[in-house]
């Protein structure tokens, strides 16, 4: 999400609430997994879009992100250089290589879930992997940080100095999320430190943890249809997303299969 769009105070959910939660976040990760295998080299993006949203309705849910803000579709389907907020497009075409950043929301019952994935295209290429895999375990390294009576900026402090650490920048305008009934929350989640400031982390928050990691620099750009936002100096981005419950006994992530 952009940097400046959360309104309100921070709600926290009750056991029947997290159940449903669950349930949602399930649905988005049975989506995000099927259009994830369904990624290959000739398929568009609007196709993909397409797999997810009936997939996601079939579920007896709604996609959240389709018609938020005016938003167009079910999935963001970002490319290379495209960090988040990429549209689906029958033009947009997948070629071996290409990395592939699917972002994915839908509501169940009232209740959100958010997560997303990149993937490579076809198979492994040597660069983007690493730079793949250093997203996923910045976002695995964050969400060990969701500890009742930790700071929120914990978690952002964890994610940039582990990308620091094997040589990629964070995206510093844009960032995580609470969720709940609503698909952005407060507190603003971000992914950087430094550590012991924001909002204290309380059993029954859940927050989305989505780090965007950059080859090069940290800078974005939107382009001109008002959505995709890109690197500033055209190298490649990786982002990983999963929606987190705080609990007494540590994180728990709502959005598994
Ligand atoms: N996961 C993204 C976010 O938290 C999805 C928002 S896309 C939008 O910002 F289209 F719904 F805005
Ligand atoms: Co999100």
């Amino acid at each position: 999400m952009a940097k400046t769009a959360i309104r309100g105070s921070i709600s926290l959910k009750n056991k029947d609430q997290l159940a449903l939660m669950r349930e949602a976040g399930r649905i988005v990760a049975q989506t995000l997994a099927l259009t994830e295998s369904a990624a290959i080299p000739g398929v568009s993006t609007a196709e993909l879009d397409r797999m997810a949203e009936s997939h996601i309705r079939r579920s007896g849910a709604k996609p959240s992100f389709k018609g938020y803000h005016g938003y167009p579709a079910t999935l963001c389907t970002s490319l290379n250089e495209e960090i988040v907020h990429g549209i689906p497009s029958p033009s947009r075409v997948l070629r071996a290589g290409d990395l592939l950043k699917i972002d994915c929301g839908a509501i169940y019952r009232g209740w959100q879930g958010d997560a997303a994935v990149t993937v490579v295209v076809g198979g492994s290429t040597n660069g983007a992997v690493k730079l793949v895999e250093a997203t996923r375990e910045s976002l695995d390294r964050g969400i060990a940080r969701v500890q009742a009576g930790g700071h929120v900026s914990d978690i952002g402090e964890e994610i940039e100095t582990y990308a620091r650490s094997q040589g990629y920048e964070v995206v510093r305008k844009y960032c995580g999320h609470g969720i709940g009934r609503s698909l952005h929350e407060e507190p603003p989640v971000f992914n950087f430190g430094p550590p012991g400031e924001g909002p204290l982390l309380r059993p029954g928050m859940v927050i989305c943890i989505e780090p965007m990691l950059n080859a090069g620099t940290g800078e974005t750009e939107e382009l001109e249809d008002g959505w995709t936002v890109r690197t500033a100096d055209g190298k490649l981005s990786a982002h990983f997303e999963h929606t987190v419950a705080v609990t007494q006994d540590g994180p728990r992530i709502l959005t598994l299969p």
